[in-house]
């Protein structure tokens, strides 16, 4: 008798099922996730082929109801003969959603455990990868400010979402999210008034635009794109979550390349280096927080 069991299923419960000799189907809607996704590839260069399955197949089907399309492939289609569409997918695809000093204790424990290195530096490089509309970038802005060390860093911003990476280059926010990354900032030892870095106009917060003065934007993909430069500091949260294993390690390897000696890796609350192939080359700095620190003397 066929067991039904989806690709969304844990890989060892997939090997499980094989190993018992049960034989069992791929669902249609895993097989059409997989057609989509390829698609995707091979028309736009985007590749969502190793993403998590579970959660991305819950963004496609998001997706189907808030473009009112009636199955997958019927999706597929629209995606590979409309650009707009496309674009619109990827906005569902890709999860643009952020908050200034999220996870306030991950910021504070960057200032007090990681700050007292990056000083001992003439000059600093920080990645911030998975950037999104850039809430993440400017926090760190601030906080570098705050620490004397803004004019003397350069910080790589990237992401694959062009719309929030325009955003981000914008670094206006919305006025009524102001008061969460306010009671964030205070929770992460800021030290000045959060009000003093944004001027309020109608239902928007600009940002000063002096925070962004070492900050450089760009489109970079952790799935298809290379190292770009030699690092201090490696900012990636919440954007290994979406990733299967495989791509979680070759984000990682980016990361271990790109870092330089006894350079540091701040990930996100749901995430941690400790089961991929990279576990080894890092060791805790702030556990708790997902901050890690690349071990010495291993290539
Ligand atoms: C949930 S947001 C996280 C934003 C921010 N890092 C934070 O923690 O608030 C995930 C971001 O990862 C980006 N992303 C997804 N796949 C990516 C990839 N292959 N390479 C780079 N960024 C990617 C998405 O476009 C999205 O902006």
């Amino acid at each position: 008798m066929s067991k039904k069991i989806s690709l969304a299923a844990p890989p060892a419960a997939i090997a499980e099922a094989a190993e018992a000799g049960n034989a069992f189907q791929v669902t249609t809607t895993d097989l059409e996730l997989k057609r989509l996704t390829e698609a995707i590839y091979l028309k736009y260069s985007y590749d969502f082929r190793d993403y998590s399955a579970a959660s991305q197949k819950r963004r496609v089907l998001y997706a189907l109801t808030q473009l009112a399309c009636p199955s997958i492939p019927e999706l597929q289609s629209r995606v590979v003969h409309d650009p707009g569409v496309f674009q619109q997918v990827l906005q569902y695809l890709t999860i643009p959603v952020s908050e200034m000093f999220r996870d306030p204790s991950f910021f504070l424990a960057l200032r007090q455990q990681v700050v007292p290195h990056l000083r001992t530096y003439a000059s600093i490089k920080v990645w911030i990868a998975g950037c999104s509309t850039g809430e993440e970038v400017y926090s760190l802005a601030i906080l570098l400010r705050e620490e004397g060390l803004l004019e003397r860093s350069l910080i790589y911003a990237t992401d694959i979402n062009p719309a929030s990476l325009d955003k981000a280059r914008q670094g206006i926010f919305a006025l009524s999210s102001i008061r969460g990354f306010t009671a964030n900032y205070q929770q992460s030892g800021g030290k000045q008034a959060f009000a003093d870095y944004y001027t309020a106009a109608y239902a928007a917060a600009i940002f000063d635009k002096s925070l962004a003065a070492n900050i450089v934007f760009a489109d970079h993909s952790l799935a298809t794109d290379s190292v770009f430069s030699e690092t201090q500091l490696v900012l990636c949260r919440n954007v290994l979550i979406y990733f299967n294993k495989k791509l979680q390690d070759r984000a990682f390897g980016l990361f271990h390349e790109s870092l330089g000696h006894r350079g540091f890796l701040g990930l996100g609350r749901k995430e941690s280096i400790d089961f991929s192939s990279y576990a080894t080359r890092f060791e805790p700095l702030a556990r708790a927080e997902r901050i890690f620190r690349k071990r010495p003397g291993l290539a």
